[in-house]
């Protein structure tokens, strides 16, 4: 088979190397991919918001699968356009990637489905925002309904905290995203990510991760793109995760049907694990980014056959055999992230970290500039390592993390500890 990733962040990198491992596989593209990704299969230079683009790519390649990494192109209807022209893929329709791009939506379909989830209220005016934030009590988290990657929460202490962050989204602090706000609740407890593979109401768990998305130790600072990520989540047993798919996936995925926009791909529920149960936060509707770096690594059987599954609407629910243990990747970012990154800075010690058994780096932000590997944005690369426990992963992670080096680079101590995310 010819396989297609789009994409070109540690994800996709990741995604390309269990794929590139298949037996079922002979060839393996991306677009736009990176240098890890060079090494391992072709990359295409074809932006992932450039849709015709990215379907005439995929056609020219006769490809016999393409797999969608982020949630863009999705949005923008690249799985409806490659279904059109008759070419497999692993993603959901525009119309189901709602579930993502709209948190106003998603809350709805939440309640039409009956799962568990922060009381929300949806307001387009200032006025409006400003009767929820009462409702709630002032102690809130303020939500752009668009997709604002990762920009468009701010968790409230206190109501002239929210009235202050609802004026600056109505305001237009990042645009269109932010003209309708979900204003909710305000949770506590550790999150959780459990992803599935999906097709109509048939859903096959992936193993359960944490994503750690402050930039500081602890949960401290602002929020990133995720500084890290373990798998299992600590704490999560597999079963505890296959009850959240009962309970949360497979009714939405029934709701989603229901009104006649059946989902297909990998639904991600981002989850609070409060007092009173596990309780979602959001949905995207493709891999999480860097909990596939922890998750990929752990399966023990070939992902193919249940991405190809899910592409031709014959998934049935099931699961897929994992490797015991535990897996952690530990994101390295360039100097300033997540306000600014750095770009052209030499790295060094990448193909000593990755020799290691148990251990792959994967890249995300980096380039390759007069024949040599420097950063070209904020998270740069993730390593991950797996270990017969959480403990000795994180050891391993972090082993080989200081084998490489670049100026400027930042890491978190502390992924893969019970630590806030
Ligand atoms: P979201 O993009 O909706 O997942 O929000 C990003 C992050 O904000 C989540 O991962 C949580 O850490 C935090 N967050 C979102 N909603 C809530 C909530 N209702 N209560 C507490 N924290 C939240
Ligand atoms: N790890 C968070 C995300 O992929 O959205």
């Amino acid at each position: 088979m010819r396989v297609l990733v789009v994409g070109a962040g540690g994800r996709e990198h990741a995604l390309v190397s269990v794929i590139s491992a298949s037996p079922l596989c002979l060839e393996v593209h991306a677009a736009p991919g990176n240098p890890g990704i060079a090494l391992v299969g072709k990359c295409h230079p074809i932006k992932v918001d450039d849709i015709a683009g990215q379907v005439a790519l995929a056609r020219s390649l006769a490809v016999d699968l393409v797999v969608v990494g982020p949630e863009v192109p999705l949005v923008l209807g690249l799985a409806d356009e490659l279904r059109a022209a008759g070419i497999r893929v692993f993603g959901p329709s525009a119309a189901a990637a709602h579930v993502e791009g709209s948190k106003a939506f998603t809350k709805e379909l939440l309640e039409a489905a009956g799962v568990d989830t922060a009381t929300a209220f949806t307001v387009t005016t200032l006025d409006e925002a400003h009767d929820a934030i009462a409702k709630l009590g002032g102690r809130c988290v303020v939500k752009a309904d668009g997709l604002a990657a990762g920009k468009g929460v701010v968790i409230c202490d206190d109501a002239a905290e929210a009235e202050q962050a609802a004026q600056e989204l109505l305001d237009g602090a990042l645009g269109e995203a932010g003209t309708t706000l979900v204003i909710e609740e305000r949770m506590e407890g550790p999150e959780l990510s459990v992803l599935a593979l999906c097709h109509g109401e048939a859903a096959v768990p992936l193993p359960s991760a944490r994503d750690y998305k402050r930039i500081g130790e602890g949960g401290t600072g602002p929020n990133t793109g995720g500084m890290g990520a373990i798998s299992p989540a600590p704490g999560v047993s597999d079963e505890e995760a296959q009850q959240i798919v009962e309970t949360v996936h497979k009714p939405i995925l029934r709701e989603l049907v229901r009104r006649g926009i059946p989902f297909s791909g990998c639904l991600y529920a981002g989850l609070m694990l409060t007092a009173t149960g596990p309780r979602v936060l959001e949905f995207n509707v493709r891999f999480g980014d860097p909990e596939t770096e922890a998750v990929l690594p752990r399966l023990g059987e070939d992902l193919l056959p249940f991405l190809m599954a899910c592409a031709d609407g014959t998934l049935q629910d099931g699961r897929l055999r994992t490797i015991p243990g535990a897996a952690v990747a530990v994101a390295l970012a360039s100097r300033g992230y997540p306000a600014s990154s750095e770009s052209g800075t030499p790295i060094n010690g990448v193909s000593e970290a990755g020799s290691q058994r148990d251990v792959a780096v994967f890249h995300a932000g980096t380039a390759i500039v007069d024949g040599r590997l420097v950063t070209a944005g904020g998270r740069v690369l993730a390593v991950t390592a797996r270990g017969a426990d959480g403990a000795a992963a994180q050891a391993a992670a972090y082993a080989a993390a200081a084998k490489i080096a670049f100026d400027g680079m930042q890491l978190r101590r502390d992924i893969g500890s019970d630590a806030q995310g």
